[in-house]
């Protein structure tokens, strides 16, 4: 691996103990933090870079990005040839499930109103719901979806799922397609957004959308916070269609003080940490894909850019 040059410049991070890292798992490398006027690297380990990054290194073959969602890379100025890789579970997976079975198990076993009754000191039962009656539909059946589909079939939910192109996913009945989102939506009373955030997917959770869920429905929105009409979404509670949401992302982050999210008694909010970036695990994927590309030999999540993720 002698002479690899690799570039690492991602906003919000503490460099030092990735530089550490990938040093150790690549260790012909030369692994450098990136400054305006640095020299030519070969590659990149990249979290929303500045245009400055990509205008300055023209010699890049390819952009690890530290996240599974490119959207925030494609609002960049790209040379067409230059190479996206997004981050394929690298632990982030679990993490997911974690958050989503989590959100649902709560909503459906009333574990909030529960929370809230112990804190007034109150030992009241209430009627167990009916399983069947809360089918749970995921928007994206991709490295995400298709896990947290598989972690939330395990609690016996029905489990519906939704993609682009058709997917068999043991255990889920899948829809396909714009044309079918209706149908979709309509067999669904607990709705996980774990789409790409592309032109299609922009605002695709509105009135109209969440309004075709079944009665008393439910959203979790782990994706990316511009899935979500926000309005739409306080209004579709606020008029009892639906029952409440657990947010983890947002259009504007952090939350801003006063949002009626805050405050919203059906509306749980938590800081984009549905799954977080795990270093190690990161490191270890990027050395993988690395050693692949000197061979030759084809890597899993390379963005394409005509569809947007
Ligand atoms: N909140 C967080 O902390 C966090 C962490 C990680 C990721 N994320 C978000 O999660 C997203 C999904 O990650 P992933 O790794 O599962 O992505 P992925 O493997 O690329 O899967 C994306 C899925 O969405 C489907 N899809 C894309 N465009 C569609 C459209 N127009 N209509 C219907 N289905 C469409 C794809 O369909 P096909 O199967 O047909 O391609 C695929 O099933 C990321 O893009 C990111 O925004 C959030």
């Amino acid at each position: 691996m002698a002479s690899l040059r690799i570039a690492f410049c991602c906003t919000d991070t503490r460099p030092e103990p990735w530089l550490e890292g990938l040093r150790a798992a690549l260790p012909d490398a030369q692994v450098d933090l990136w400054a305006p006027g640095a020299p030519q690297a070969d590659h990149a380990v990249v979290w929303a870079p500045p245009q400055q990054f990509i205008d300055e290194q023209p010699g890049l073959q390819t952009l690890f990005n530290i996240g599974a969602g490119v959207d925030a890379l494609l609002r960049l100025r790209l040379p067409p040839s230059l190479r996206l890789v997004r981050l394929d579970d690298a632990g982030m997976g679990v993490q997911m499930a974690e958050y989503v079975c989590h959100a649902l198990v709560r909503h459906f076993r009333e574990f909030d109103v529960y929370d809230a009754e112990a804190r007034e000191g109150r030992w009241a039962y209430r009627k167990p719901r009916v399983r069947s009656e809360f089918p749970v539909g995921i928007l994206g059946l991709g490295v995400l979806g298709q896990r947290v589909a598989r972690a939330v079939a395990g609690f016996e939910f029905p489990v519906l799922g939704w993609s682009r192109t058709p997917r068999e996913v043991p255990g889920v009945t899948a829809f396909h397609g714009a044309a079918s989102l209706p149908d979709f939506l309509s067999r669904v009373r607990m709705l996980v957004c774990l789409l790409p955030l592309t032109a299609e997917t922009a605002g695709l959770l509105n009135r109209q959308t969440l309004g075709l869920l079944q009665p008393g429905g439910y959203l979790v929105n782990v994706a990316r916070g511009a899935h979500l009409v926000e309005e739409d979404l306080i209004a579709l509670i606020d008029a009892g269609h639906l029952a409440g949401a657990t947010l983890d992302v947002f259009r504007q982050e952090p939350l801003p003080e006063g949002h009626p999210f805050w405050q919203h008694p059906r509306i749980t909010v938590t800081p984009h940490t549905s799954a977080r970036t795990l270093r190690d695990e990161t490191i270890a994927q990027i050395a993988r894909k690395l050693r692949a590309l000197q061979r030759g030999e084809p890597i899993a999540g390379v963005v394409d850019r005509a569809r947007g993720y």
